[in-house]
């Protein structure tokens, strides 16, 4: 269907805008948010697309608030969190007796929802058996409850989304096709953060804000250079990253000026985003891309380092102020410095890389996820990029209980 793509801010996006607290003015952005608003009214599939961390769950909310539907029930299912073997159920609900375990009938969401909306969340993950059943409910609005022979109707609108390449995933025999074109009859997509422009520092400020409110602590404010940085880096994780970023400032730095160099230790290495190792070697545009990001950050960050080096240096001259050698950690000053590896012993260190396997890599990568998420699999599912059920999956091959 041909819809208006108008990247205009009408009071009627500012309103969504501000209902669901969504922060940014790239035309992208406004443009998806029209989408949402234009498409809610009319009773069609919506699929909604964009990296991980993009904000897609906003989507689902606004068409179902501008639809008839609103006084409806809204259930959202994240499939790729409910194991293989209870989608169906979940999904459809059950007859008792239906399966061991099954000691009464349930209703499952599709019955639960009639006459509202559902959002599929990762709707990739579902299982080709489930998705013959959705494919059906969307063509009749008919189902069967695991364990009957009895069909049942319902009137659903669905929205899903996802941050797999669903084409790809089709090619892969992973997804159907059929089910696809049906689900996609309005795509809504969701532009991922390097390519928004100034809504990075939107973001961060409104972030930097929110939290100092939380945490009853003084802002943190980003210099010049941070700002830049930020401007350039590559925010693999997106809006998600940015916010788990700035909250950690803002706890450890309240009330500081933040530098690039500040923002350093946070900003997890581009190669570190989930890339196995020998996806790595091949000199893929967007891995050279990811690179060349964050050599510029890194150079941003030394350069920062040296100013504020030279400052101290230029302090120290006036008040002559004596530091033994054995103290000094770094070669470019002559004050105690935290040490910053060299752009060159960067790559040095992504070359090493390639000696180690890729399983071993793998491991490192989910053993790292849920040490930074303090253990939370679901965090670190989201970090990795992989589904919840692949990272049990994972773990448990690895050991890593
Ligand atoms: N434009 C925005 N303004 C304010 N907050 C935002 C914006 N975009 C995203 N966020 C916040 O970023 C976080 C991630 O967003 P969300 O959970 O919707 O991502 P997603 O696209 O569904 O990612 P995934 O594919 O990993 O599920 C949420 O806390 C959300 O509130
Ligand atoms: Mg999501």
């Amino acid at each position: 269907m041909q819809i208006n793509l108008s990247s205009d801010l009408s009071p009627e996006t500012q309103q969504a805008k501000m209902r669901f607290g969504i922060v940014g003015n790239a035309p992208a952005l406004i443009a998806a948010i029209n989408r949402a608003i234009q498409v809610a009214p009319i009773d069609l599939s919506v699929l909604v697309t964009g990296e991980s961390g993009t904000g897609k769950e906003f989507f689902p909310k606004i068409i179902h608030a501008y639809s008839p539907r609103k006084h409806s029930r809204y259930i959202a299912v994240n499939c790729g969190a409910i194991p293989e073997g209870t989608i169906d159920s979940e999904l459809f609900g059950h007859e008792k007796g239906s399966f061991t375990g099954a000691v009464a009938a349930r209703k499952g969401y599709f019955e639960e929802a009639d006459g509202g909306t559902i959002f599929l969340d990762e709707v990739a993950e579902l299982p080709l058996t489930t998705q013959a059943r959705l494919l059906r409910v969307l063509e009749t609005g008919e189902f069967l409850k695991v364990g009957s022979s009895t069909v049942q109707k319902t009137n659903i609108r669905i929205v899903a989304a996802t941050n797999v390449n669903l084409l790809e995933a089709i090619a892969r025999g992973q997804f159907r096709e059929d089910l696809y074109y049906r689900l996609s009859t309005v795509q809504i997509h969701v532009p991922a953060l390097r390519d928004r422009g100034n809504d990075i520092l939107l973001l961060s400020r409104k972030f930097a804000s929110d939290f100092s409110e939380r945490y009853t602590m003084p802002p943190v404010t980003f210099d010049d250079a941070a700002r830049s940085a930020m401007l350039h880096y590559r925010w693999p994780g997106n809006v998600r990253q940015l916010k788990n970023i700035v909250e950690q400032v803002a706890l450890f730095d309240a009330g500081k000026t933040i530098t690039a160099a500040d923002m350093l230790p946070y900003l997890p290495e581009a190669t570190m985003s989930y890339t196995p190792a020998t996806a790595r070697t091949s000199h893929s545009y967007e891995s050279e891309r990811e690179l060349l990001f964050n050599m510029i950050f890194r150079l941003q960050a030394e350069i920062d380092l040296l100013k504020k080096n030279a400052a101290e240096q230029t302090a120290s001259h006036t008040t002559l102020k004596c530091i033994p050698a054995d103290t000094i950690e770094h070669p470019i000053s002559t004050s105690l410095v935290k040490y910053t590896p060299e752009p060159m012993e960067l790559m040095a260190d992504t070359r090493k890389t390639h000696e180690v396997t890729l399983e071993d890599t793998e491991r490192e990568a989910i053993r790292k996820a849920l040490e930074d998420n303090g253990g939370k699999r679901k965090a670190a599912a989201r970090q990795l990029k992989i589904s919840e059920r692949t990272l049990y999956r994972k773990i448990k091959e690895y050991g890593l209980e």
